[in-house]
């Protein structure tokens, strides 16, 4: 059997939720302001879901309302390119905690321009870069790959936030440069920084990205019941997001919350309880490090409330 659907269904967890609403404390950290149409989020906002492995989604707050995504897609572009390549992807980036910043520069020339993971932004830009060799349209495969696991034909690009975010993108273009004259990226650097920004630029809502994560919890099995990843390759993603999804604070996000996970600078996390359920918590506030201060916590709680966690 794939994966255990004796698990409890989602609303099993709707009072977890309520507990964990209303107690938030919202409001602490600030948007993202680098991208300046992320800029303007209210901080205070919170939403909050839990899928389970059949399809069911329940959640509180402000769980139906979207958000960009951001980094939190760096998830679903390695499991297509696992998916289409299999382990010859990790030639190209490596599978180590950074502890630097997401889009730090720093390590790359030390380490022959081979990014140390594919959730910092320089390690998703190869996974992009094979993601569009693969198969020539890799923000829309990405796209239509969300849409089919959500369950939500509405998923878009915010084309705004793409364009925000490529008129302040000299950090990411020298991430993509600097990899490229190392080999390691081969497909021409301004149609990849679009492919990239519009990736990161697609908006969902906790329950649309609560469900699409789901196959990490079916040990690598679709909405649909066929197969995205061997076994091993769904175990691989949840290992490299719990030692790298949420960059130079992964250790803390381990001994907190103890689930795999990954962040974006939207606010969105979304955590995976391999074969019971996979879970999604957007605030906008971000620490330092550009995780959500409120989205931790409420993490944080719900393993502590629930007693779900990987340890
Ligand atoms: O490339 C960037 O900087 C953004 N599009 C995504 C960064 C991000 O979400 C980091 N997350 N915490």
């Amino acid at each position: 059997m794939p994966y255990e659907h004796e698990a409890p269904k989602a609303e099993h967890y709707l009072s977890v939720l309520e507990e964990i609403a209303a107690g938030i404390r919202t409001g602490r950290g600030r948007s993202a302001d680098y991208i300046p149409a992320l800029a303007c989020v209210d901080p205070d906002r919170f939403g909050m879901a839990v899928a389970d492995l059949d399809g069911g989604v329940c959640g509180v707050g402000e769980w139906r309302t979207p958000f960009s995504t951001q980094s939190i897609t760096k998830v679903f572009a390695l499991a297509l390119v696992l998916a289409h390549e299999g382990a010859e992807l990790w030639d190209h980036v490596g599978r180590e905690p950074s502890g630097n910043p997401f889009n730090s520069l720093v390590q790359l020339e030390y380490e022959n321009g081979i990014p140390r993971n594919p959730f910092i932004n320089a390690g998703a830009l190869v996974v992009t870069d094979r993601l569009q060799t693969a198969t020539g349209d890799a923000s829309a495969d990405l796209l239509a790959f969300l849409r089919a696991e959500s369950g939500n034909p509405e998923l878009r690009f915010d084309l705004e936030v793409a364009a925000s975010e490529a008129a302040h993108g000299d950090r990411n273009a020298a991430l993509a440069h600097f990899i490229a004259s190392y080999g390691h990226i081969r497909q021409p650097i301004p149609p990849l920084l679009d492919h990239y920004f519009r990736q990161c630029s697609i908006e969902m809502d906790c329950a649309d990205l609560a469900l699409a994560t789901g196959f990490l919890a079916r040990h690598g099995v679709r909405a649909d019941g066929s197969r995205l990843l061997s076994r091993s390759e769904a175990k691989q993603i949840n290992a490299v997001m719990m030692t790298c999804g949420t960059y130079d604070a992964a250790g803390d996000f381990a001994y907190r919350v103890g689930l795999p996970g990954k962040s974006g600078v939207g606010g969105g996390i979304v955590a995976v309880v391999p074969n019971r359920c996979t879970v999604c918590v957007w605030s906008p506030g971000l620490d330092a490090r550009g995780n959500s201060v409120a989205g931790v916590d409420a993490l944080d709680a719900f393993t502590t409330l629930t007693g779900l966690s990987v340890f």
